[in-house]
């Protein structure tokens, strides 16, 4: 990919991830429990950053094992960490999400993945959705929490109000005070308040998500959970 996430997001994202994602425990939460299911339990978290999805998957799931997927190496390593306590349930991979090399891995019962695929493009996403349906065996499960982009402007605006009104709530919560919620402003984190095109984040709409994971062959292909641009999608291997 052209434009790629730095070490400078890593550390703002490491530091105030639990102020900017929305609700994120509720959406961890969520991903999890639309995992509880599969026919193998082998997970790939994909982008999986500080290993905070597999870290509460595992927890959950004493016989299950999770595959680490980052392009970034320090994040790798804070995920190991986080997880010290579950070897050796886990491993890593570092490689690029673009990248198709990675993706012949196969007999993955579910794939997870939170607020990275909207790194990808379209067509990307498209290649991304098939591959990973051959990725996974029969019932096997695809849930991906992550950015979407509204349909048009006024959804646009109240997902930006939403998201800001969140980080605000959470960083009151958090902190004690508003240092999360001035650090995502100045760092204009809040990706619906900018003009676009952005060659970093390039999320789909709602409607786009849900044809291409149809068309990558999966089935009861799904929005579970909304809120200030962020939604929940669920998708299965027949
Ligand atoms: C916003 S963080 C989300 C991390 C984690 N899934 C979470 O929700 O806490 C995005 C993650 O995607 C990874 N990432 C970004 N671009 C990537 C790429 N092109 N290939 C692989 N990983 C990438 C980053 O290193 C980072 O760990």
């Amino acid at each position: 990919m052209e434009a790629a996430w730095s070490a400078a997001d890593t550390e703002v994202f490491a530091r105030y991830g639990d102020a900017f994602v929305p609700h994120r425990r509720a959406q961890i939460d969520i991903v999890c429990r639309l995992l509880a299911d599969i026919p193998v339990p082998r997970v790939l978290d994909l982008c999986c950053g500080e290993g905070l999805l597999s870290e509460e998957y595992l927890r959950r799931q004493p016989d299950a094992e999770v595959l680490l997927f980052d392009g970034s190496a320090d994040m790798l390593a804070a995920a190991e960490r986080r997880l010290e306590r579950f070897r050796p349930r886990f491993s890593a991979v570092q490689a690029d999400i673009a990248d198709r090399g990675w993706r012949s891995a196969t007999r993955f019962g579910g794939v997870m993945t939170s607020l990275a695929v909207h790194h990808l493009d379209g067509a990307g996403k498209r290649e991304l959705y098939r591959d990973l349906c051959s990725m996974l065996e029969p019932g096997g499960m695809f849930v991906m929490a992550d950015l979407i982009e509204p349909a048009g402007p006024l959804a646009k605006n109240l997902a930006a109000d939403e998201w800001d009104s969140a980080v605000r709530s959470a960083s009151r919560e958090l902190y004690g005070s508003d240092e999360a919620a001035e650090v995502f402003e100045r760092e204009e984190w809040n990706y619906f308040r900018l003009p676009g095109p952005d060659p970093l984040d390039r999320p789909s709409s709602v409607a786009e998500h849900l044809t291409w994971l149809a068309e990558a062959g999966f089935v009861e292909v799904d929005v579970v959970w909304l809120y200030a641009g962020h939604a929940v999608f669920t998708a299965r291997k027949p």
